[in-house]
């Protein structure tokens, strides 16, 4: 099953690829302040815990589909079912996927828009004296204005699509080979400054100190839900990212080392985060305005605080670019294998859908507030909540039951190439528990549970 198509040059460029699709706006937005309302380390270590026991299985899953069909997600899933002897049914989950990734960057790239916004702000010094009233005030003038909100989104849905249409190796390799080492040494840098004006203590009382009273079952599945998110599973990305890697390289250790590094950077981005807050008095428990609103001003009171403001929404910004890059490589892919466009048309293609679909979630901040999609929710919300609480989940426990269920075992088991006693576990976990746990999270995302 294997046709003349690219591949990472070598493991780590792989790794660094994926973590980079892993460690996005999931880590370092959501993560934070989905702690500061859940309480603190009851919600750390629940989602430590998910990682471990749904999050490493899964990811395994996904790139040992992706490598064994060394196809894009369609036509891999396509090909696996034939091999199988099931149905050609199966090549639904990977058109599922590649409009999730689609719907998702629409949003993704409006937020992403944000950040780069504020880089700006931050260099400008905007931060400095910032109090709670002008730094929620800032925030909603900026989210008034359709614009400025377009400006920003259009250049973020140019940077990603941009990457894209280089392809695998000078387009999505070479960007992560840049942008996730820079990443990495800017977090080195804030928690540095972070440790030595910030209240560090505070930080990792709040993260790490165990009340497992707070342990609810809202805790416990918003925690598998976002392990889920956080991890890139259930839409193809994963997948197409494996389908690019070559045979010899073992899947079991690379999902633990990306698992690890998308954890550890969500718990170092936390700690810097809440130091600096819990050091200026501030809400840890403020909700998604976190880094808009809280942050700056503890930015703005701290010394250097123009500087490492930038540096911090420049991290950001890097983390949300390599990601938004995985969000759409699976519908790049697929057109560019399946059509007579080239990598760079079907980029086009694909860019020019998500900035129109992204023009209208922008809109729903401020012209087209009142208009109401899905479960009565506006457009940036329904594209969230249909894709992160219906459409991952339900790939990814489509992607479980097919490789616990339908895949010939000994297939499998080529291809994870692991001890016998760790493929049983990992097999259980793929069979039973991954599909339980999901099943789980559905229902309780839709709010049947
Ligand atoms: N994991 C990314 C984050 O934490 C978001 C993301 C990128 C994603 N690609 C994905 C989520 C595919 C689900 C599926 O921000």
């Amino acid at each position: 099953m294997s046709q003349a198509r690219s591949h990472w040059s070598n493991r780590w460029t792989f790794m660094l690829a994926t973590a980079g699709s892993a460690i996005g706006l999931g880590n370092i937005w959501k993560f934070p302040y989905m702690t500061g309302v859940n309480g603190g380390s009851a919600f750390v270590l629940v989602f430590l815990a998910c990682i471990a026991i749904v999050g490493i299985p899964l990811m395994m899953c996904e790139i040992m589909l992706g490598r064994r069909a060394q196809r894009n997600p369609i036509d891999g899933m396509h090909a696996l079912a034939q091999e199988a002897g099931s149905s050609r049914h199966w090549k639904w989950v990977g058109v599922m996927g590649l409009f999730a990734g689609i719907l998702i960057l629409a949003f993704y790239s409006v937020i992403a828009g944000w950040i780069l916004h504020y880089v700006v702000e931050a260099a400008r010094g905007s931060f400095i004296g910032m109090d709670g009233e002008r730094a929620a005030s800032a925030f909603q003038q900026f989210l008034a204005s359709p614009v400025e909100l377009a400006l920003w989104h259009t250049m973020f849905i140019g940077m990603t699509l941009g990457v894209v249409a280089r392809g695998v190796n000078a387009g999505l390799e070479q960007a992560n080979k840049i942008l996730m080492p820079s990443l990495f040494a800017i977090l080195l840098v804030l928690l540095g400054y972070s440790m030595s004006v910030g209240d560090f203590h505070a930080a990792l009382h709040f993260m790490f100190t165990p009340d497992f009273s707070k342990v609810t079952p809202t805790a416990v599945l918003s925690a598998l839900g976002h392990a889920f998110f956080s991890l890139s599973l259930g839409m193809g990305a994963v997948m197409v990212y494996g389908s690019y890697l070559q045979r010899h390289v073992s899947i079991a250790r690379t999902s633990i080392y990306i698992a690890l590094a998308d954890t550890l950077v969500g718990l170092l981005v936390g700690i810097a985060i809440f130091a600096l807050v819990f050091a200026n008095h501030l809400e840890p428990g403020a909700g998604p305005g976190l880094i808009f609103q809280t942050l700056p001003i503890a930015f703005g009171r701290m010394p250097m605080g123009t500087i490492m403001g930038v540096l911090f929404f420049v991290l950001v910004a890097f983390a949300a670019w390599t990601s938004a890059i995985s969000l759409v490589e699976p519908a790049v892919a697929w057109i560019t294998e399946n059509s007579r466009l080239n990598r760079k048309q079907s980029a086009w293609l694909i860019g020019i859908a998500d900035w129109l679909l992204g023009i209208a979630v922008l809109l729903s901040f401020n012209l087209w507030q009142d208009i109401r999609l899905l479960f009565g929710l506006g457009i940036f919300d329904t594209l969230d909540k249909l894709t992160t609480t219906i459409m991952l989940p339900l790939g990814g426990l489509c992607m479980a039951v097919f490789a616990g269920w339908y895949m010939k075992t000994s297939h499998v088991a080529e291809e994870l190439d692991i001890s016998p006693l760790a493929y049983r576990a990992w097999r259980f976990t793929i069979r039973y528990i991954s599909p339980l746990a999901i099943v789980a999270i559905f229902l309780y995302l839709t709010g049947l549970l």
